[in-house]
């Protein structure tokens, strides 16, 4: 039976298409992520794949050196690759319709919208998002082995379908790798607790009790007053090249998203690009990359008055479990859940904590790890260099990790934190910073004043 099965596996290997590019590595990794049609991509905001920054960072910062034990990690995950929302799927689903029923004939790379249908699904993990998050559990397992071969991780998940299974696709990949490391000891882990999201609900992993941020409309503001900079030449390219289509700005930004979206679902290994792709230059990737990083800043970043506070509670967290101390927070925590060892202990070293983009963004701005990005320009495309290495696709793609790692080593008494974003070293905030991107552990959380005095949490009843 196992023989059979093994054959079937090769036949069906040696059967499929192609996911080999260039030098004969499959495009998406463990160890690399997706490096699948890079310059398309790579710049589609919080809806690219993960991919890796491991060359982001000077040369091998992003090791743990010589001498160094990591003593205490925790990963705060974002899900994987997703079908669009319910409204967005709807949205899109009709906008295709609409095309063809007005355009009188379509040519050229425009060929496949005439009979394209459209099968997207909704809210969920796509097949592609699931292996990515495997993915990113073997990656966890191999980077902290020296913990992980022996200690079981605790793991909390917001209670979105997509966001469980997405720790439970993680706890796959790292028991995989662990029982290939020839490690079978300890308990496997499970999703120890599943924090409900919507109103009433205190959710570290996902916002929704602050009412002032809730209510704000700035970030919808801005984004549409970019996207009306950036479509008047995409919209008369396409409306001379499908006659009979008229289209708003929302339209072209739809067909854009048609781009990420039909790629992350139209094979299971992302290995085929969506022909919306082709539809746009890599000039126009670049502005919408930036709409993305414009509308999660001005949303749940630095621009918005309360974006930060909204990743307080999880910063809170993360110095009580980094300090080994009670948490100390009176903002989005649940208390019932963090004063109970059962669901929060705070003597294990390995965690795992499962989120969204947009609470992800708040947490990294709550800690002060992007406070070098100046502002960013409501009007014109900035690099990512100008951002300080900000941008939605660098922090927030699809099946994102930010990894918070503490390590002991053998010339230095005091024990050392390190962040990394997508294998990418922070440049630490508020901390002495050594040539390794380390601060010791008390500078590191003093430097987190913000969070642990509560930010201006207060403002959101006010
Ligand atoms: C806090 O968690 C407890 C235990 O899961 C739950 O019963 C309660 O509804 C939560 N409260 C809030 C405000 O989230
Ligand atoms: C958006 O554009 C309008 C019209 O130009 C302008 O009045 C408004 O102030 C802009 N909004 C923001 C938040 O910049
Ligand atoms: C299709 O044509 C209808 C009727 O003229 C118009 O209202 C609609 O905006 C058009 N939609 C597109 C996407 O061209
Ligand atoms: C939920 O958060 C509010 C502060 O925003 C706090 O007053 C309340 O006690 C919290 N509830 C629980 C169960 O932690
Ligand atoms: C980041 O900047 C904010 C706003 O100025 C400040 O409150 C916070 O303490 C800074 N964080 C760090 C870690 O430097």
């Amino acid at each position: 039976m196992a023989l059979i099965s093994l054959s079937l596996t090769v036949l069906y290997m040696l059967s499929r298409p192609p996911v080999y590019q260039g030098q004969g590595q499959p495009c998406n990794s463990v160890e690399h992520g997706y490096q699948c049609f890079p310059q398309v991509s790579h710049l589609w905001g919080q809806y690219s794949p993960y991919f890796s920054l491991e060359h982001e960072s000077p040369a091998s910062q992003d090791v743990i050196p010589d001498g160094c034990e990591v003593a205490f990690a925790q990963v705060l995950s974002r899900h994987g690759a997703r079908y669009p929302t319910q409204d967005k799927s709807a949205t899109y689903a009709e906008l295709i319709s609409a095309i063809q029923r007005n355009v009188t004939s379509f040519r050229g790379k425009y060929a496949f919208l005439e009979s394209y249908k459209y099968t997207l699904g909704a809210e969920d993990l796509t097949t592609f998002g699931e292996d990515q998050m495997v993915d990113s559990g073997v990656k966890f397992y191999h980077r902290y082995r020296t913990l992980a071969k022996m200690i079981t991780p605790f793991i909390r998940a917001s209670g979105s379908d997509r966001v469980v299974a997405s720790a439970e696709k993680f706890i796959e990949g790292f028991q995989n790798a662990k029982l290939d490391d020839h490690h079978s000891g300890g308990k496997a882990p499970v999703v120890n607790v599943v924090i409900p999201e919507g109103d009433g609900f205190n959710n570290t992993l996902d916002h929704s009790a602050c009412t002032a941020f809730e209510d704000d409309e700035l970030a919808d503001e801005i984004e549409g007053n970019f996207t009306a900079v950036i479509t008047p030449p995409i919209r008369s390219r396409l409306e001379a090249d499908l006659p009979g289509v008229r289209l708003a700005d929302k339209d072209i930004i739809s067909l854009m998203d048609m781009c990420p979206f039909d790629t992350v679902a139209r094979t299971p290994d992302g290995s085929e690009l969506s022909p919306f792709c082709s539809l746009f230059t890599g000039k126009e990737w670049a502005q919408y990359d930036y709409k993305q990083s414009l509308s999660k800043y001005y949303g749940y970043g630095a621009g918005s008055p309360l974006g930060p506070a909204q990743g307080i509670g999880f910063t809170n967290e993360l110095v009580a479990r980094l300090t080994q101390s009670p948490v100390k927070d009176s903002t989005s925590t649940n208390t019932t859940l963090d004063s109970n060892p059962a669901t929060f202990p705070l003597d294990t070293k390995l965690y795992a904590d499962f989120s969204h983009d947009n609470s992800m963004i708040s947490v990294f701005f709550a800690m002060g790890l992007y406070n070098g990005t100046e502002p960013l320009s409501k009007t014109s495309v900035e690099s990512i260099a100008e951002m300080d290495g900000y941008a939605a696709s660098w922090t927030v793609p699809f099946g994102a990790r930010a990894y918070f790692e503490v390590m002991q080593c053998k010339r230095e008494k005091d024990p050392l934190v390190r962040v990394l974003v997508n294998d990418r070293v922070v440049p630490l905030h508020g901390c002495a910073v050594d040539s390794l991107g380390r601060c010791k552990l008390d500078d590191f959380v003093s430097g987190l004043s913000f969070a642990r005095q509560g930010g201006n949490w207060k403002s959101c009843f006010a």
